[in-house]
Formats: C-alpha cells, structure tokens, sequence
C-alpha cells in the first residue's frame, strides 16, 4: 500500500552513529517513523511489549482518535452508520470501501441468503460437544472446519473473495444459532431467506414448534446496531491476529478462527460476558461498590473492573455511548426492567469521579453496556462473545483481504530480546544431579 512519505525524518543518534528515519503521514495527519531498516542499518531492534506503540500495517479501512473519541469506517462517522445503516450494508462497506447502491445491496444479500445453510454432515460435529462446552470454541472450531466442506476454488484466495466472504458471513451465523439449539437440546431452526439478516438470526435462536418467535422490528433495529458497532475496530488483540495467522498464508477460515479465539479472552471481546457476571456478583453482594472498586485499585489483587479502560481511548468510547443510549431505549420498548441495568449507571457514575479511574482515562467502553442489551433481548450470557464475532466478521475479512492485496505485506515475525543462559556445556542424563 502506498503512503505519504514527509519531508520530516527522525534521528536516532546511537553511540555516536547516527541514523535517519523516514516519517510517514496518514490521511488523517497521523505520524510514524519507520523503523524497518533499523537492524539492518544499526543492529538495533525495537521493544515494544503489547505493542503499545507500535504500527503493523497501513491500512485504509477505519479511522479511530482515542484522545478525541472519534471512530469512522472508511471514512464515515460511527454515528451515522449506525442510525442509518443496516449491519449487511456496513458489511459491505468495509469490505469493498463504499456504500453500495440499491442493486449492489441486492446482489451482496443473494449471496448471504445463497449460502445460508451449513451443510448437513457439519451438524453432525454439535452432537460431540459436551453440553456444557464453550459457544466461542464450537465457534472456533466450526469455522475453521469450513474450508474441509467449502473449500477455496482457486490457489490465489483473492479470486473467491467475495464468495469466501458472504459464505462466512451467512454461515457463522448459522452456525451460532445452531450450537444455542443443540445446547438446549431444541429443534434445530433452519434459516428463512425471507427474514433479514438480523431477522434471520434471531429466528433461527428462539423459534420453537410449540411456540413461534415474533421477529420484532425493534429488536431486529438494535441487534443491527450492536453489531455495526462491533464491524471493526483497526488493529486490535483479535484482528492482528487474524492478519498474523493471515500471513503465513492459511486459508480465510483458519485465520477467521484464531481471531474468535482471541476475541473469546476476558481482556478483549470476552469482556461482555465479564461485565454481566460481575454485575450479577455485585448485586448478590448488597450493592457493596466500595469492595470491588477497590480491588479494581488493589495492585496485588487480579480484578479489574471489566467494561472499563481500553488501550486506545482515552475518553469515553464512542461506541459505548451509543448502546448505553440504545440499552435504555430497547428495555423501554420491551417493558424490561433489568435490575443490572441501574446497578450500572450507579457503577459508571461513581468510577467517573474515582480519582483512580480519573487519573488513568479508564472509562466504559464497548462491553459495558451490551451485555444488558444480549439479555434483554434473550440471548445467554455464554453466547455473548459469540455475538461480539458476528459483528467484528467484517472487519475481520476486510482486515485479511487488505493484507492480501498489500504488497507490502510480509509474514509476520516480532523480534525479541533474548534473557536465558549464555552458551553452557551439555551433561549426559546419568551425570545429572
Ligand atoms: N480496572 C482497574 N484498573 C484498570 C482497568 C480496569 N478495568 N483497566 C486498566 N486499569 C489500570 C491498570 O491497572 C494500569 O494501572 P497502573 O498504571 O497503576 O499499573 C492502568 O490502568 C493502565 O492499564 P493497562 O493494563 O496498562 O492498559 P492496557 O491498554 O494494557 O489494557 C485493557 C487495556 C485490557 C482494555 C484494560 O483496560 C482492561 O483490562 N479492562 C478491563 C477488561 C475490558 O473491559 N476489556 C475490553 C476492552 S474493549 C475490547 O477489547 C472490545
């Protein structure tokens, strides 16, 4: 991918030799010193642990200012997309850079509808997890069993992208519901090309023969919310992962799967399901916010006040805005009165002022607020993070099919600073004590 190179360069005098950096800008003034020939020139590395400062790639696809608060998808604020948009329309947007028109719409949805079904010898595989295994490891695992069902048409992956895509988009969905049905022990619910994404989705987790399911079109409107709110988020714990799995040149399905792997940790997309069970420990213990706040400050106690803080924003994340908003407007209109969801707002009210909290920037962010939304409109709290997958898939795809087509790209291989033994002579088993 191509990019701004600045007139600016950065000196890095070392022991005397001095070395020049490029600057390179993004679109958005952002700046960065390219250090890539650093080793070669000078034979330095640089240490980054976590990558709090580190840039992987170029890309064009979102834009986030985390002092600002501020997050577009190719270019369009969050706002917008998500009060105008459908989730499939967002999908398509991240994936080919524009919003579509009304017959791209069309085209882009035939595809989903196409490929909706799993095929049946797939739904075998739900039979042989125990019932009480993890929603985000069968995900896992079926996604990554696609390629064995679906296999790529061609050696070069970028020809069947937009087969590849819409396949996995249609199908994680499938997918997802079907491990809720097989978990209850219901009736599997096949999908209904008549029904919207979203429609489609929540049909196929909550109609049952005894009792049909209403698919309500204010339910429908916030699940697609939540979801073009998860579509992506740049360079996160999930989607660098995909890109790195990515790199070894493994197929989309396999790089798709370690990314849900990733998403499925408590520091990162797990962190929805987190926040609901603390809520819930919260309230059985009397409502004793001091308590678990300070263990939140306690350095030498593990807990952390999950749905606080977050690596880039340093103010309130635009997004939780947004479903704080939603969640109070969707439990309004289904009559719900979610004793967690006050517990929250008291919660958010007291970190706010915290100095602690203050003095670290750690507000609420995407997680804080959806778990409340999942429940309302039924979904368990295990599935949570599987719900988060289905709305970072895009973003996903997109993330992987922009490292494809990059001729920058390389495979992925971090450095380090190795710590262990110097050389040392080996000892024969029998003369070890
Ligand atoms: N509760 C209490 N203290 C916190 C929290 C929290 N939720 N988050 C950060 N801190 C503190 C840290 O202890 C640290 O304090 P110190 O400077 O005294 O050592 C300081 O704030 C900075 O935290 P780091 O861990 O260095 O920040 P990092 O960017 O590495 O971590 C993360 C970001 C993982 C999101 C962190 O804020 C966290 O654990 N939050 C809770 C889990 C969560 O909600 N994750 C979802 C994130 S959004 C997403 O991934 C979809």
């Amino acid at each position: 991918m191509s990019y701004k190179l600045t007139d600016q360069t950065a000196q890095l005098s070392i022991n005397g030799s001095i070395y020049t950096l490029p600057i390179i800008e993004g679109t958005m003034g952002d700046r960065a010193i390219d250090i890539s020939n650093l080793l070669q020139e000078s034979g330095y590395i640089t240490l980054d642990s976590g990558y709090k400062n580190t840039g992987s790639c170029t890309s064009t696809i979102t834009y986030l200012d985390g002092n600002k608060g501020i997050l577009r998808y190719r270019g369009y604020e969050i706002e917008e997309l998500a009060d105008n948009c459908s989730f499939v329309e967002v999908a398509y947007l991240l994936l080919h850079d524009g919003l579509p028109n009304v017959s791209e719409l069309e085209s882009f949805k035939g595809l989903i509808e196409r490929f909706a079904l799993i095929h049946e010898d797939m739904i075998h595989f739900f039979d042989h997890f125990p019932s009480h295994a993890s929603p985000m490891s069968i995900l896992s695992v079926m996604v990554n069993s696609l390629v064995n069902y679906y296999p790529e048409l061609s050696d070069d992956p970028m020809d069947d992208i937009d087969i590849t895509s819409t396949r996995l988009l249609s199908k994680i969905r499938t997918i997802a519901a079907f491990s809720y049905k097989k978990s209850m022990g219901h009736p599997l619910v096949y999908p209904r090309n008549d029904l919207s994404y979203c429609g489609n989705f929540l049909n196929m987790m909550f109609d049952k023969p005894v009792k049909p399911y209403v698919v309500r079109p204010e339910v429908v409107a916030t699940l697609n919310k939540l979801l073009i709110l998860h579509a992506d988020h740049e360079q996160n714990c999930s989607t660098s992962t995909v890109r790195l799995v990515g790199s070894a040149g493994v197929n989309l399905y396999a790089a798709i799967s370690a990314g849900i792997t990733a998403l499925w940790g408590p520091l990162h997309g797990g962190a929805n399901e987190a926040v609901v069970d603390m809520l819930e420990t919260i309230y059985a213990d009397d409502c004793n916010f001091e308590k678990y706040i300070s263990k939140a400050k306690d350095r030498n106690d593990p807990f952390r006040l999950s749905g606080f803080g977050h690596r880039v924003y340093k103010t309130y994340d635009p997004r939780g805005k947004i479903i704080k908003k939603a969640c109070d407007e969707i439990l309004n209109v289904l009559e719900v009165s979610d004793p967690l969801l006050d517990l929250a707002y008291q919660l958010e009210e007291i970190v706010l002022k915290d100095e602690y909290f203050v003095e670290r920037n750690l507000y609420p962010n995407v997680d804080f607020y959806s778990g409340i939304i999942y429940r309302a409109i039924g979904i368990p709290t295990n599935m949570f993070t599987v719900m988060f997958a289905l709305g970072r898939l895009p973003g996903w795809i997109s993330q992987w099919k922009e490292m494809h087509g990059d001729p920058a790209t390389r495979i992925g291989r971090p450095r380090q600073v190795y710590l262990g033994e110097k050389p040392r002579d080996f000892i024969p088993l029998e003369e070890r004590e």
